[in-house]
């Protein structure tokens, strides 16, 4: 039986809308299950992009994906996004609109990137109010996705994957679970990643997100430029398992390759679609694991975020 997803089809095995992809996709229009869009990028354009994307809304089911929402912030929420937001998702038909559980400003400023929360009761509570009232703005349900994060706050309580579990049952939306945040983060902060899958209100995922990252050494870095490697794909398989399956989607976005290598990348899901009977175990992911070496030390290191502690208490 098909696990609920808030309802949300499983729309197989989609693809991040990119420009550069453009041409190809209007000459050729590939058979291609869905895309999925930067929201950002299209909310305020009437030009070339926009006519884009609503020729190919006619066509492949459309995702919104935002990177603005700042769901964690103290700043109040942007009403005026909320409503362009909305406007977008009603204009191109929208299966669904996901952010992400982080922070990107606050006191009016934007520090473009996406920064990971404190892990508390109080900040559990004041993201659990504002994506209640998220909801309300768009009349319907948001998907949340994990982040990857290089720092955690030593004021944390509770581990990511508890948040994120509590934050989905307490405000009632979707979870978009990006299998490579899980892996790139459980490098980084020296966790189990398959404990952290385990923890996933499984009925609770909409989406998955597939990408490729990069490997410095000390730890990995989020950078959405290449293959996906072995250990994400055999989270992937765990994931799937536990779920009975969700939209998948590759991200690749930077040193983006044509539009058939990157769709090829994502078809290689059906490989990992089917083996439950060899599930990895902890031991076994454990062992897959790249040789890095990375201690606890980013549990410690200090972040412009602590300023804004108090306000969230
Ligand atoms: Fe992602």
């Amino acid at each position: 039986m098909p696990l609920p997803r808030l309802g949300h089809p499983n729309l197989g095995l989609g693809v991040g809308l990119r420009t550069v992809h453009f041409p190809h996709l209007l000459q050729h229009q590939p058979d291609v299950d869905w895309f999925e869009i930067i929201s950002e990028n299209f909310m305020d354009s009437q030009g070339r992009p926009r006519a884009v994307l609503e020729q190919l809304a006619e066509r492949y089911p459309i995702v919104m994906h935002g990177v603005s929402m700042s769901i964690g912030s103290t700043d109040p929420l942007d009403q005026i996004y909320l409503r362009k937001l909305k406007a977008l998702a009603d204009a191109v038909r929208a299966q669904w609109v996901s952010d992400h559980i982080c922070w990107t400003g606050v006191a009016s400023r934007n520090s473009h990137d996406l920064l990971p929360l404190p892990y508390t009761e109080q900040t559990l509570r004041h993201v659990v109010e504002r994506v209640r009232t998220v909801q309300e703005i768009l009349e319907r349900p948001l998907v949340l996705e994990n982040p990857s994060s290089y720092v955690t706050f030593a004021a944390s309580t509770m581990p990511e994957w508890e948040f994120v579990a509590r934050l989905a049952d307490e405000a009632d939306c979707g979870l978009l679970l990006d299998v490579n945040n899980v892996f790139v983060s459980s490098v980084n902060h020296d966790f189990d990643p398959i404990e952290y899958l385990d923890a996933i209100p499984a009925e609770r995922v909409v989406q998955f997100h597939l990408a490729g990252h990069t490997n410095l050494g000390t730890h990995l870095i989020d950078t959405h430029d290449g293959h996906v490697i072995d250990p994400v794909w055999e989270l992937y398989r765990h994931a799937h398992h536990r779920t009975g399956g969700a939209a998948t989607l590759l991200e690749w976005d930077a040193k983006i390759p044509p539009f058939p290598v990157v769709h090829a990348e994502v078809l290689k899901a059906r490989d990992y679609m089917t083996a439950a009977l060899t599930l990895p175990t902890s031991r076994e992911s454990e062992s897959s694991a790249p040789e890095v070496t990375v201690g606890r030390v980013a549990a410690v290191v200090p972040h412009p975020a602590s300023i804004v502690l108090a306000e969230v208490e």
